[in-house]
């Protein structure tokens, strides 16, 4: 934990675990959409990260000033912000992108709803990204993360850089929320309720797999049904909460920052970095489905190991039965965007 930096840098006691580091390699990480609500807290844990050497911030307004205001977190990274015509500059020579630009959702509406807007957002930074950093791995948080995933993908596949292995979608945020959520009802620390979350991400397309941690096999009927639930749909009480505010951007930015740690652990060659995200697939490939989050490995080249499944239960058949065709139909809705 910490293993260079320990004696320097302030790390709050959960942000300890958060940030495991057992490599010396350092990188540079570019946000883009650095100024918003998700942006803000992910530039400062990212500061907070020992294994991100140089943190490029970019927006179509504010990025500089998050930059001024993060880049006085006494870590050794340098921060820099770039306007909304320096975007090359920002992605020059950059090994990571995490993508949070967009618009949030407002009660009422679903992921899906912001599809026309945050499609044309993803694809030119996309586009950006294959120009000027064409073998940078892709991190995209921006929603409907089941299409704006597919619209990296094609963008990148037009400009002839695509490579599967390195483009994530961020689905950490499901994980995170389905060990919290389990932990709080049977009482286990939150590190023991390690949820395979898989699927996609939106509501009947996220399928956590309960069965396959001790705590979470024994629940049944109600109380498995309501945590489903609340897994699916975690992200509804947060908009409801903040009544016309946004989605969540703190537990966000915690997530994003967790799935950058972890993938530049894997390309610093951890080994056995293990956690979801939606990413290319085989698994449902002959149902048409070609993007899919289950359990990956990374590695030092992106994606080093797509997991099968595994065993599931029959209520979680059933979830998986509800979630294909609905995530195939976003895939499709976003590779048609760009072609
Ligand atoms: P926000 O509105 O607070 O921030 C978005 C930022 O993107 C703004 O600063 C805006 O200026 C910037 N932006 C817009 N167009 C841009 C462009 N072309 N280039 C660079 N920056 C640009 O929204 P918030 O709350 O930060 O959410 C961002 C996205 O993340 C939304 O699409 C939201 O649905 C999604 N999200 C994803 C989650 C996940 O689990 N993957 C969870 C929560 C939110």
């Amino acid at each position: 934990m910490f293993a260079r930096n320990a004696s320097r840098a302030f790390v709050a006691p959960s942000a300890s675990r958060l940030f495991s580091s057992s490599s010396a390699r350092q990188t540079k990480v570019t946000v883009l959409g650095a100024g918003g609500g998700i942006g803000q807290p992910l530039s400062l844990l990212l500061k907070t990260d020992p294994l991100v050497s140089n943190l490029s911030l970019y927006d179509i307004r504010g990025a500089q000033g998050v930059a001024a205001d993060v880049s006085h977190v006494d870590t050794a990274s340098e921060v820099n912000g770039y306007p909304m015509e320096n975007l090359d500059e920002a992605l020059d020579g950059t090994k990571v992108v995490v993508i949070p630009a967009g618009v949030p959702r407002k009660p009422g509406m679903t992921r899906d709803d912001l599809f026309n807007t945050n499609a044309s957002i993803v694809r030119d930074l996309a586009a950006a990204v294959a120009r000027v950093a064409p073998t940078a791995n892709i991190l995209v948080i921006s929603n409907p993360v089941n299409s704006t995933v597919p619209i990296v993908a094609a963008t990148l596949d037009k400009a002839g850089v695509f490579d599967p292995a390195r483009l994530f979608g961020v689905t950490t945020l499901d994980v995170v929320r389905a060990s919290r959520f389990l932990s709080a009802i049977t009482g286990a620390s939150p590190a023991d309720c390690n949820v395979p979350v898989v699927g996609g991400h939106s509501g009947p397309t996220i399928v956590p797999l309960l069965s396959q941690v001790p705590q979470g096999k024994s629940l049944q009927g109600e109380s498995y049904d309501k945590l489903v639930h609340r897994i699916q749909f975690g992200g509804d009480e947060v908009v409801k909460a903040k009544d016309g505010a946004g989605s969540a951007t703190l537990s966000m930015a915690y997530a994003g920052a967790k799935f950058t740690n972890s993938l530049l652990r894997g390309l610093a060659g951890e080994k056995g970095v293990v956690t979801p995200t939606f990413v290319k697939s085989p698994l449902f490939a002959d149902k048409g489905i070609d993007f899919f989050s289950s359990l990956v490995e990374l590695g030092v080249n992106g994606v080093e190991k797509i997991h099968p499944l595994g065993p599931l239960s029959a209520s979680e058949e059933k979830l998986l039965e509800a979630c294909l065709p609905e995530l195939k139909k976003n895939i499709e809705k976003g590779k048609a965007f760009v072609a």
